[in-house]
Protein backbone atom coordinates (compact mmCIF):
# COMPACT_ATOMS: atom_id res chain seq x y z
CA UNK A 1 0.00 0.00 0.00
CA UNK A 2 1.00 3.82 -0.34
CA UNK A 3 -0.50 6.98 0.62
CA UNK A 4 -1.61 9.53 -1.98
CA UNK A 5 -1.89 12.99 -1.98
CA UNK A 6 -4.28 14.83 -4.92
CA UNK A 7 -5.69 17.49 -5.21
CA UNK A 8 -9.50 17.83 -7.82
CA UNK A 9 -11.73 20.51 -8.90
CA UNK A 10 -14.76 20.24 -7.56
CA UNK A 11 -17.97 21.78 -9.03
CA UNK A 12 -21.72 21.34 -7.76
CA UNK A 13 -23.50 23.27 -9.71
CA UNK A 14 -26.42 23.35 -7.07
CA UNK A 15 -24.14 24.97 -4.48
CA UNK A 16 -21.33 26.40 -5.93
CA UNK A 17 -20.72 29.38 -7.95
CA UNK A 18 -17.05 28.48 -9.02
CA UNK A 19 -15.38 25.52 -9.29
CA UNK A 20 -12.30 25.33 -6.56
CA UNK A 21 -10.20 22.57 -5.63
CA UNK A 22 -9.65 20.14 -2.58
CA UNK A 23 -7.03 18.08 -1.62
CA UNK A 24 -7.36 14.43 -0.34
CA UNK A 25 -4.65 11.85 1.17
CA UNK A 26 -5.89 8.35 0.98
CA UNK A 27 -4.32 4.72 0.75
CA UNK A 28 -3.91 2.64 -2.23
CA UNK A 29 -2.54 -0.54 -3.48
CA UNK A 30 0.97 -0.34 -5.15
CA UNK A 31 0.19 0.26 -8.79
CA UNK A 32 -3.24 1.71 -8.42
CA UNK A 33 -4.90 3.86 -11.07
CA UNK A 34 -5.84 7.25 -10.99
CA UNK A 35 -9.39 5.62 -10.85
CA UNK A 36 -8.94 3.74 -7.85
CA UNK A 37 -7.79 7.00 -6.39
CA UNK A 38 -11.36 8.41 -6.91
CA UNK A 39 -12.76 5.01 -5.63
CA UNK A 40 -10.91 5.13 -2.60
CA UNK A 41 -11.78 9.06 -2.10
CA UNK A 42 -15.10 8.42 -2.94
CA UNK A 43 -15.71 5.57 -0.71
CA UNK A 44 -13.55 6.92 2.47
CA UNK A 45 -13.39 10.66 2.71
CA UNK A 46 -16.13 11.99 0.71
CA UNK A 47 -18.92 10.42 -1.07
CA UNK A 48 -20.27 13.12 -2.96
CA UNK A 49 -17.41 13.76 -5.32
CA UNK A 50 -18.62 12.54 -8.77
CA UNK A 51 -17.04 10.44 -11.77
CA UNK A 52 -17.75 8.24 -14.54
CA UNK A 53 -16.15 4.69 -14.94
CA UNK A 54 -17.92 1.63 -16.70
CA UNK A 55 -14.94 -0.96 -17.73
CA UNK A 56 -12.11 -0.03 -15.30
CA UNK A 57 -10.32 -1.41 -18.84
CA UNK A 58 -9.57 1.23 -21.12
CA UNK A 59 -12.36 -0.15 -23.15
CA UNK A 60 -15.74 2.45 -22.66
CA UNK A 61 -13.76 5.80 -22.77
CA UNK A 62 -16.47 7.00 -19.93
CA UNK A 63 -13.53 7.82 -17.63
CA UNK A 64 -11.57 10.60 -19.34
CA UNK A 65 -10.25 13.29 -17.03
CA UNK A 66 -7.28 15.83 -16.86
CA UNK A 67 -4.09 14.39 -14.69
CA UNK A 68 -1.27 17.37 -14.09
CA UNK A 69 -3.33 19.40 -17.33
CA UNK A 70 -3.26 15.83 -19.98
CA UNK A 71 -6.36 14.50 -20.65
CA UNK A 72 -6.12 10.62 -19.86
CA UNK A 73 -8.22 7.16 -18.70
CA UNK A 74 -8.34 7.50 -15.00
CA UNK A 75 -8.69 3.61 -15.53
CA UNK A 76 -5.36 3.36 -17.17
CA UNK A 77 -3.22 5.68 -15.37
CA UNK A 78 -0.95 4.90 -12.86
CA UNK A 79 -1.90 7.15 -10.03
CA UNK A 80 1.21 9.52 -8.80
CA UNK A 81 1.70 11.59 -5.39
CA UNK A 82 0.60 15.34 -5.70
CA UNK A 83 -1.06 15.11 -9.50
CA UNK A 84 -3.64 17.16 -9.93
CA UNK A 85 -7.31 16.09 -11.65
CA UNK A 86 -9.60 18.05 -13.30
CA UNK A 87 -12.74 17.33 -16.04
CA UNK A 88 -11.62 16.84 -19.20
CA UNK A 89 -12.14 20.94 -21.17
CA UNK A 90 -15.86 20.35 -22.03
CA UNK A 91 -18.79 21.71 -20.30
CA UNK A 92 -18.69 20.43 -16.46
CA UNK A 93 -22.34 18.69 -14.99
CA UNK A 94 -20.66 17.80 -11.84
CA UNK A 95 -16.99 17.63 -10.22
CA UNK A 96 -14.91 15.39 -12.81
CA UNK A 97 -18.61 14.37 -14.69
CA UNK A 98 -18.99 16.70 -18.21
CA UNK A 99 -21.28 17.08 -20.57
CA UNK A 100 -20.64 14.19 -23.40
CA UNK A 101 -24.25 14.68 -25.27
CA UNK A 102 -23.80 17.36 -27.69
CA UNK A 103 -20.70 15.71 -28.83
CA UNK A 104 -21.23 12.67 -29.23
CA UNK A 105 -25.20 13.03 -30.97
CA UNK A 106 -23.15 15.19 -33.27
CA UNK A 107 -20.92 12.05 -34.87
CA UNK A 108 -22.54 10.78 -37.74
CA UNK A 109 -24.82 7.80 -38.03
CA UNK A 110 -24.13 5.01 -40.43
CA UNK A 111 -26.72 5.37 -43.69
CA UNK A 112 -27.47 1.23 -44.98
CA UNK A 113 -27.47 1.94 -48.93
CA UNK A 114 -29.99 -0.75 -50.38
CA UNK A 115 -28.18 -4.20 -51.82
CA UNK A 116 -24.98 -3.16 -50.09
CA UNK A 117 -22.46 -5.31 -51.15
CA UNK A 118 -19.59 -6.07 -48.57
CA UNK A 119 -16.18 -4.20 -47.88
CA UNK A 120 -13.03 -5.33 -49.58
CA UNK A 121 -9.92 -6.15 -48.18
CA UNK A 122 -8.55 -3.41 -48.65
CA UNK A 123 -11.46 -1.18 -47.65
CA UNK A 124 -11.66 -2.75 -44.43
CA UNK A 125 -7.70 -2.19 -44.34
CA UNK A 126 -7.84 1.17 -44.80
CA UNK A 127 -11.20 1.92 -42.43
CA UNK A 128 -9.37 -0.17 -39.33
CA UNK A 129 -7.20 2.52 -37.61
CA UNK A 130 -10.66 4.77 -37.70
CA UNK A 131 -12.62 2.35 -35.91
CA UNK A 132 -11.06 1.83 -32.23
CA UNK A 133 -12.68 5.29 -31.05
CA UNK A 134 -14.03 4.41 -27.50
CA UNK A 135 -15.39 7.81 -27.64
CA UNK A 136 -13.48 9.36 -24.26
CA UNK A 137 -14.06 12.91 -26.27
CA UNK A 138 -10.46 13.28 -24.97
CA UNK A 139 -9.52 15.01 -28.55
CA UNK A 140 -12.37 17.44 -28.78
CA UNK A 141 -11.34 18.39 -25.50
CA UNK A 142 -7.58 19.60 -26.67
CA UNK A 143 -9.32 21.11 -30.09
CA UNK A 144 -8.32 24.78 -30.60
CA UNK A 145 -10.89 24.34 -33.62
CA UNK A 146 -13.70 23.34 -31.57
CA UNK A 147 -12.94 25.52 -29.05
CA UNK A 148 -13.39 28.87 -31.38
CA UNK A 149 -15.94 27.55 -34.05
CA UNK A 150 -18.72 25.54 -34.67
CA UNK A 151 -16.31 22.75 -35.84
CA UNK A 152 -17.64 19.05 -34.41
CA UNK A 153 -14.85 18.32 -33.93
CA UNK A 154 -11.57 15.34 -34.39
CA UNK A 155 -13.51 12.90 -33.72
CA UNK A 156 -16.52 13.48 -35.67
CA UNK A 157 -14.20 14.00 -38.47
CA UNK A 158 -12.84 10.63 -37.92
CA UNK A 159 -15.98 8.80 -38.13
CA UNK A 160 -16.69 10.63 -41.49
CA UNK A 161 -13.60 9.48 -42.98
CA UNK A 162 -14.37 6.16 -41.74
CA UNK A 163 -18.10 6.05 -43.48
CA UNK A 164 -17.06 7.47 -46.40
CA UNK A 165 -14.31 4.42 -46.43
CA UNK A 166 -17.71 1.75 -46.30
CA UNK A 167 -19.64 0.75 -49.38
CA UNK A 168 -22.41 -0.06 -47.18
CA UNK A 169 -22.61 3.48 -46.31
CA UNK A 170 -25.08 6.27 -48.36
CA UNK A 171 -24.24 9.42 -46.74
CA UNK A 172 -22.50 12.07 -48.40
CA UNK A 173 -19.56 11.80 -46.00
CA UNK A 174 -17.22 14.64 -47.76
CA UNK A 175 -20.27 17.40 -48.21
CA UNK A 176 -20.91 16.83 -44.39
CA UNK A 177 -17.38 16.89 -43.33
CA UNK A 178 -17.20 20.26 -44.84
CA UNK A 179 -20.32 21.44 -43.20
CA UNK A 180 -19.63 20.43 -40.04
CA UNK A 181 -15.70 22.54 -40.20
CA UNK A 182 -13.43 20.44 -41.81
CA UNK A 183 -11.23 23.32 -42.91
CA UNK A 184 -10.73 25.03 -39.48
CA UNK A 185 -8.82 21.80 -38.70
CA UNK A 186 -5.21 24.13 -37.97
CA UNK A 187 -3.70 20.29 -38.06
CA UNK A 188 -2.28 21.02 -34.56
CA UNK A 189 -2.31 17.00 -34.09
CA UNK A 190 -3.58 17.57 -30.48
CA UNK A 191 -6.05 15.14 -30.78
CA UNK A 192 -4.07 12.04 -31.74
CA UNK A 193 -1.59 12.93 -29.36
CA UNK A 194 -4.21 12.92 -26.28
CA UNK A 195 -6.50 9.62 -27.86
CA UNK A 196 -5.68 6.82 -26.00
CA UNK A 197 -6.70 4.52 -28.77
CA UNK A 198 -3.50 6.43 -31.22
CA UNK A 199 -6.12 7.21 -33.73
CA UNK A 200 -4.59 9.97 -36.15
CA UNK A 201 -6.90 12.19 -36.56
CA UNK A 202 -5.07 14.80 -38.38
CA UNK A 203 -3.39 12.33 -41.04
CA UNK A 204 -5.80 9.69 -41.32
CA UNK A 205 -9.15 11.70 -41.74
CA UNK A 206 -8.63 15.35 -42.05
CA UNK A 207 -6.15 15.34 -44.81
CA UNK A 208 -7.79 12.36 -46.31
CA UNK A 209 -11.03 14.37 -46.19
CA UNK A 210 -9.53 17.74 -47.58
CA UNK A 211 -8.04 15.23 -50.47
CA UNK A 212 -11.67 13.94 -51.11
CA UNK A 213 -13.02 17.25 -50.97
CA UNK A 214 -10.49 18.48 -53.52
CA UNK A 215 -11.96 16.35 -55.12
CA UNK A 216 -15.44 17.42 -55.41
CA UNK A 217 -14.48 20.61 -55.90
CA UNK A 218 -14.92 22.19 -51.79
CA UNK A 219 -10.80 23.52 -51.79
CA UNK A 220 -11.46 27.08 -50.31
CA UNK A 221 -10.94 29.48 -52.95
CA UNK A 222 -7.28 30.95 -50.72
CA UNK A 223 -6.14 27.91 -50.86
CA UNK A 224 -6.60 27.40 -54.27
CA UNK A 225 -4.45 30.27 -55.00
CA UNK A 226 -1.53 28.99 -52.85
CA UNK A 227 -1.64 25.90 -54.79
CA UNK A 228 -1.34 28.33 -58.08
CA UNK A 229 1.54 29.86 -56.62
CA UNK A 230 3.46 26.72 -55.82
CA UNK A 231 2.95 25.36 -59.12
CA UNK A 232 4.17 28.72 -60.67
CA UNK A 233 7.04 29.49 -58.48
CA UNK A 234 7.53 26.67 -56.98
CA UNK A 235 7.01 28.40 -53.55
CA UNK A 236 4.12 28.58 -51.53
CA UNK A 237 3.82 32.75 -50.63
CA UNK A 238 4.93 35.36 -52.98
CA UNK A 239 8.56 37.75 -52.22
CA UNK A 240 7.87 40.74 -50.45
CA UNK A 241 11.87 41.68 -50.78
CA UNK A 242 15.37 40.21 -51.60
CA UNK A 243 15.28 36.13 -51.47
CA UNK A 244 17.52 34.45 -49.28
CA UNK A 245 19.40 32.91 -52.76
CA UNK A 246 19.63 36.80 -53.96
CA UNK A 247 21.08 37.81 -50.32
CA UNK A 248 23.47 35.27 -50.29
CA UNK A 249 26.13 34.38 -53.42
CA UNK A 250 27.57 31.12 -52.26
CA UNK A 251 25.46 27.39 -52.57
CA UNK A 252 28.26 26.43 -49.79
CA UNK A 253 28.84 28.30 -46.26
CA UNK A 254 31.82 27.57 -45.07
CA UNK A 255 32.71 26.94 -40.51
CA UNK A 256 34.75 29.45 -39.22
CA UNK A 257 37.26 26.85 -38.24
CA UNK A 258 37.43 23.17 -38.78
CA UNK A 259 34.35 21.76 -40.37
CA UNK A 260 33.15 19.68 -37.25
CA UNK A 261 30.14 18.18 -39.59
CA UNK A 262 28.10 18.98 -42.85
CA UNK A 263 23.95 19.70 -43.19
CA UNK A 264 22.04 20.52 -46.38
CA UNK A 265 20.18 23.21 -45.61
CA UNK A 266 16.56 22.72 -46.62
CA UNK A 267 15.43 26.33 -46.06
CA UNK A 268 11.48 26.23 -46.91
CA UNK A 269 9.43 29.12 -48.33
CA UNK A 270 9.02 31.45 -45.41
CA UNK A 271 12.69 31.78 -45.31
CA UNK A 272 13.56 31.82 -48.40
CA UNK A 273 11.04 34.22 -49.64
CA UNK A 274 9.80 36.05 -46.99
CA UNK A 275 12.45 35.86 -43.71
CA UNK A 276 15.49 35.65 -45.42
CA UNK A 277 17.20 37.46 -42.52
CA UNK A 278 16.28 34.64 -40.03
CA UNK A 279 17.93 32.11 -42.29
CA UNK A 280 21.34 34.05 -42.33
CA UNK A 281 21.14 34.07 -38.65
CA UNK A 282 20.98 30.37 -38.66
CA UNK A 283 23.99 30.27 -41.33
CA UNK A 284 25.79 32.49 -39.09
CA UNK A 285 25.26 30.58 -36.18
CA UNK A 286 26.13 27.37 -37.63
CA UNK A 287 29.25 28.48 -38.84
CA UNK A 288 30.23 29.45 -35.68
CA UNK A 289 29.83 26.26 -34.28
CA UNK A 290 32.06 24.39 -37.19
CA UNK A 291 29.19 23.56 -39.25
CA UNK A 292 29.01 23.92 -43.17
CA UNK A 293 25.97 24.25 -45.12
CA UNK A 294 25.19 23.54 -48.04
CA UNK A 295 22.17 25.25 -49.89
CA UNK A 296 20.93 23.86 -52.75
CA UNK A 297 19.47 26.35 -55.55
CA UNK A 298 16.89 23.43 -56.63
CA UNK A 299 15.02 22.86 -53.50
CA UNK A 300 10.95 23.89 -53.82
CA UNK A 301 8.43 24.29 -51.09
CA UNK A 302 8.20 20.78 -48.89
CA UNK A 303 4.39 20.55 -50.00
CA UNK A 304 3.16 20.90 -46.67
CA UNK A 305 0.54 23.79 -47.84
CA UNK A 306 -0.54 21.43 -50.13
CA UNK A 307 -1.07 18.12 -47.75
CA UNK A 308 -2.48 20.13 -45.24
CA UNK A 309 -5.51 21.32 -47.58
CA UNK A 310 -5.87 17.91 -49.13
CA UNK A 311 -4.39 19.60 -52.46
CA UNK A 312 -1.69 16.83 -53.83
CA UNK A 313 -1.87 16.31 -57.89
CA UNK A 314 1.84 17.52 -58.09
CA UNK A 315 2.95 16.54 -54.74
CA UNK A 316 4.60 13.69 -56.31
CA UNK A 317 6.97 16.22 -58.50
CA UNK A 318 7.74 18.73 -55.12
CA UNK A 319 8.95 15.37 -53.18
CA UNK A 320 11.14 14.44 -56.06
CA UNK A 321 12.59 17.90 -56.66
CA UNK A 322 13.93 18.46 -53.46
CA UNK A 323 14.90 14.59 -52.69
CA UNK A 324 16.85 15.03 -55.95
CA UNK A 325 18.36 18.62 -54.70
CA UNK A 326 20.23 16.70 -51.74
CA UNK A 327 20.79 13.15 -53.37
CA UNK A 328 23.18 14.63 -55.73
CA UNK A 329 24.71 16.34 -54.24
CA UNK A 330 25.57 12.99 -51.75
CA UNK A 331 24.22 14.84 -48.75
CA UNK A 332 23.16 12.54 -45.79
CA UNK A 333 21.62 15.09 -42.88
CA UNK A 334 19.91 17.53 -44.29
CA UNK A 335 18.24 20.17 -41.66
CA UNK A 336 15.19 22.15 -41.34
CA UNK A 337 14.71 25.38 -39.30
CA UNK A 338 10.83 25.86 -39.97
CA UNK A 339 8.89 23.18 -37.66
CA UNK A 340 5.87 22.54 -40.83
CA UNK A 341 8.61 21.65 -43.47
CA UNK A 342 10.65 19.17 -40.81
CA UNK A 343 7.50 17.55 -40.02
CA UNK A 344 6.83 17.13 -43.44
CA UNK A 345 9.87 15.82 -44.79
CA UNK A 346 10.04 13.21 -41.56
CA UNK A 347 6.85 12.32 -41.85
CA UNK A 348 5.17 12.37 -45.52
CA UNK A 349 8.28 11.82 -47.59
CA UNK A 350 10.42 8.49 -47.40
CA UNK A 351 14.00 10.10 -47.96
CA UNK A 352 17.11 8.71 -48.43
CA UNK A 353 18.83 10.96 -46.25
CA UNK A 354 18.56 11.86 -42.56
CA UNK A 355 16.54 14.89 -41.95
CA UNK A 356 16.78 16.80 -38.23
CA UNK A 357 15.82 20.19 -36.80
CA UNK A 358 18.18 22.65 -36.54
CA UNK A 359 17.73 22.18 -32.36
CA UNK A 360 18.90 18.85 -33.09
CA UNK A 361 21.79 19.29 -35.38
CA UNK A 362 23.05 22.26 -32.61
CA UNK A 363 22.32 19.90 -30.18
CA UNK A 364 23.83 16.43 -31.41
CA UNK A 365 27.37 18.67 -32.33
CA UNK A 366 27.39 21.51 -28.80
CA UNK A 367 27.29 25.01 -28.98
CA UNK A 368 30.01 27.65 -27.79
CA UNK A 369 28.40 29.09 -24.91
CA UNK A 370 27.01 32.60 -26.01
CA UNK A 371 26.46 35.62 -23.48
CA UNK A 372 23.79 35.41 -21.22
CA UNK A 373 21.47 38.46 -22.37
CA UNK A 374 18.89 39.62 -19.05
CA UNK A 375 16.01 39.68 -20.84
CA UNK A 376 13.01 37.44 -20.18
CA UNK A 377 11.63 35.53 -22.68
CA UNK A 378 9.24 33.05 -23.18
CA UNK A 379 8.91 30.23 -25.77
CA UNK A 380 6.11 29.16 -28.03
CA UNK A 381 5.90 25.39 -28.92
CA UNK A 382 5.00 24.93 -32.76
CA UNK A 383 2.65 22.04 -33.20
CA UNK A 384 4.83 21.01 -36.17
CA UNK A 385 8.07 20.89 -34.21
CA UNK A 386 6.29 19.56 -30.53
CA UNK A 387 3.79 17.07 -31.85
CA UNK A 388 5.00 16.63 -35.79
CA UNK A 389 8.61 15.98 -34.50
CA UNK A 390 8.20 15.30 -30.88
CA UNK A 391 10.96 17.88 -30.01
CA UNK A 392 10.13 19.45 -26.83
CA UNK A 393 13.29 20.01 -24.30
CA UNK A 394 16.47 20.69 -27.25
CA UNK A 395 14.98 24.40 -28.39
CA UNK A 396 14.56 24.86 -24.44
CA UNK A 397 18.10 23.82 -23.26
CA UNK A 398 19.43 25.91 -26.16
CA UNK A 399 17.64 29.02 -25.21
CA UNK A 400 18.51 28.44 -21.83
CA UNK A 401 21.99 29.28 -23.03
CA UNK A 402 20.84 32.87 -23.60
CA UNK A 403 17.97 33.70 -21.28
CA UNK A 404 16.06 32.49 -19.07
CA UNK A 405 12.64 30.90 -20.33
CA UNK A 406 8.88 31.71 -18.41
CA UNK A 407 6.97 28.76 -19.60
CA UNK A 408 3.62 29.15 -20.82
CA UNK A 409 1.37 26.88 -21.59
CA UNK A 410 1.33 24.74 -24.93
CA UNK A 411 -1.37 26.33 -27.54
CA UNK A 412 -1.47 26.27 -31.57
CA UNK A 413 -1.40 29.80 -32.63
CA UNK A 414 -3.99 29.32 -35.08
CA UNK A 415 -1.32 30.14 -38.38
CA UNK A 416 -1.52 25.92 -39.20
CA UNK A 417 -3.26 23.62 -41.28
CA UNK A 418 -4.50 26.75 -44.24
CA UNK A 419 -6.51 28.36 -41.31
CA UNK A 420 -4.65 31.33 -41.52
CA UNK A 421 -4.87 31.57 -44.96
CA UNK A 422 -8.22 29.96 -45.23
CA UNK A 423 -10.29 30.76 -42.10
CA UNK A 424 -8.67 34.32 -41.21
CA UNK A 425 -11.45 35.03 -38.27
CA UNK A 426 -10.43 31.62 -36.54
CA UNK A 427 -7.05 32.13 -37.02
CA UNK A 428 -7.15 35.82 -35.69
CA UNK A 429 -9.08 34.43 -32.57
CA UNK A 430 -6.40 31.43 -31.80
CA UNK A 431 -3.62 34.04 -32.16
CA UNK A 432 -5.22 36.69 -29.57
CA UNK A 433 -5.61 33.63 -27.36
CA UNK A 434 -1.82 33.07 -27.73
CA UNK A 435 -1.06 36.45 -27.52
CA UNK A 436 -3.44 36.76 -23.83
CA UNK A 437 -0.88 34.08 -22.77
CA UNK A 438 2.21 35.77 -23.54
CA UNK A 439 0.76 38.95 -21.76
CA UNK A 440 0.89 36.81 -18.69
CA UNK A 441 4.29 35.84 -18.51
CA UNK A 442 5.67 39.38 -18.62
CA UNK A 443 7.90 38.21 -20.90
CA UNK A 444 10.13 40.78 -22.85
CA UNK A 445 10.52 38.31 -25.85
CA UNK A 446 8.81 35.54 -27.49
CA UNK A 447 10.93 32.92 -28.98
CA UNK A 448 9.79 30.42 -31.28
CA UNK A 449 11.41 27.89 -34.22
CA UNK A 450 8.98 28.09 -36.98
CA UNK A 451 8.16 30.75 -39.31
CA UNK A 452 4.27 30.72 -39.64
CA UNK A 453 4.00 30.90 -36.02
CA UNK A 454 6.54 33.64 -35.51
CA UNK A 455 4.93 36.03 -38.43
CA UNK A 456 1.43 34.49 -36.55
CA UNK A 457 1.93 35.38 -33.26
CA UNK A 458 3.88 39.17 -34.39
CA UNK A 459 -0.12 40.28 -35.03
CA UNK A 460 -1.14 39.45 -31.67
CA UNK A 461 1.56 40.63 -29.17
CA UNK A 462 3.02 43.67 -28.90
CA UNK A 463 6.49 41.89 -28.07
CA UNK A 464 9.34 41.02 -30.20
CA UNK A 465 9.27 37.38 -31.62
CA UNK A 466 12.14 35.85 -32.73
CA UNK A 467 13.69 32.63 -33.62
CA UNK A 468 15.77 30.43 -31.87
CA UNK A 469 18.77 31.32 -34.17
CA UNK A 470 18.50 35.21 -33.79
CA UNK A 471 18.63 34.91 -29.50
CA UNK A 472 21.39 32.55 -30.24
CA UNK A 473 23.22 35.06 -32.48
CA UNK A 474 22.79 37.95 -30.15
CA UNK A 475 24.32 35.97 -27.43
CA UNK A 476 27.12 35.77 -29.59
CA UNK A 477 27.29 39.26 -30.61
CA UNK A 478 27.25 40.47 -26.96
CA UNK A 479 30.21 37.84 -25.85
CA UNK A 480 32.06 39.75 -28.53
CA UNK A 481 31.17 42.57 -27.68
CA UNK A 482 32.42 42.03 -24.07
CA UNK A 483 35.44 41.39 -25.80
CA UNK A 484 35.47 44.04 -27.66
CA UNK A 485 35.25 41.67 -30.73
CA UNK A 486 34.14 44.24 -33.72
CA UNK A 487 31.37 42.66 -35.63
CA UNK A 488 31.72 41.39 -39.47
CA UNK A 489 30.82 43.58 -42.28
S1 LIG B 1 -5.39 18.51 -35.49
FE1 LIG B 1 -5.81 20.07 -33.90
S2 LIG B 1 -7.35 21.42 -34.86
FE2 LIG B 1 -7.30 19.53 -36.06
S3 LIG B 1 -8.91 18.24 -35.22
FE3 LIG B 1 -6.99 17.67 -34.18
S4 LIG B 1 -6.96 18.94 -32.32
FE4 LIG B 1 -8.50 19.85 -33.71
S1 LIG C 1 -10.66 9.54 -31.37
FE1 LIG C 1 -9.47 8.85 -29.58
S2 LIG C 1 -9.49 10.61 -28.17
FE2 LIG C 1 -11.12 10.96 -29.68
S3 LIG C 1 -12.97 10.13 -28.74
FE3 LIG C 1 -12.09 8.49 -29.98
S4 LIG C 1 -10.78 7.34 -28.59
FE4 LIG C 1 -11.22 9.28 -27.57
S1 LIG D 1 -13.62 3.09 -17.21
FE1 LIG D 1 -13.85 2.41 -19.28
S2 LIG D 1 -12.17 3.36 -20.31
FE2 LIG D 1 -11.85 3.86 -18.22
Amino acid sequence: MKELTVRIKRFNPEKDETAHFESYTVKVNDGARVLNVLHAIHDTLDPSLSFRYSCASGQCGSCAVRVNGEPVLACMEEAKDASTIEPINLPVKKDLVVDLLPTLEAIAFFQPVEHAKLPKKSEIDAMKPLKDCIECLACVSVCPAVDVTKFLGPTAMRQQMRLSLDPRDSGDRIADAVRDGLFTCTTCQACWKVCPKEIEIPSKAIEKLRAQANQRGFTLPRHLEVAVLVRDTGRSVGRTGPTLAEILDANVVEPVGPVRATVGFFVGCMYTVRLPRTALDAIEVLKRNGIKVIIPREQVCCGSPLIRTGQLAFLETLKKRNIDAFRFRGIDTVMTMCAGCGSTLKNDYKTPFKVMDISEVLTKYGIEPPAYLSIKATYHDPCHLLRGQGIKDLPRDLIKQVVDIIEMPSICCGSGGGVRSGNPEEAATLGSRRGEEIKKTGADVVITSCPFCEFHISGHTDKPVKNISTVLLEGYKEKDRLKGIRPER
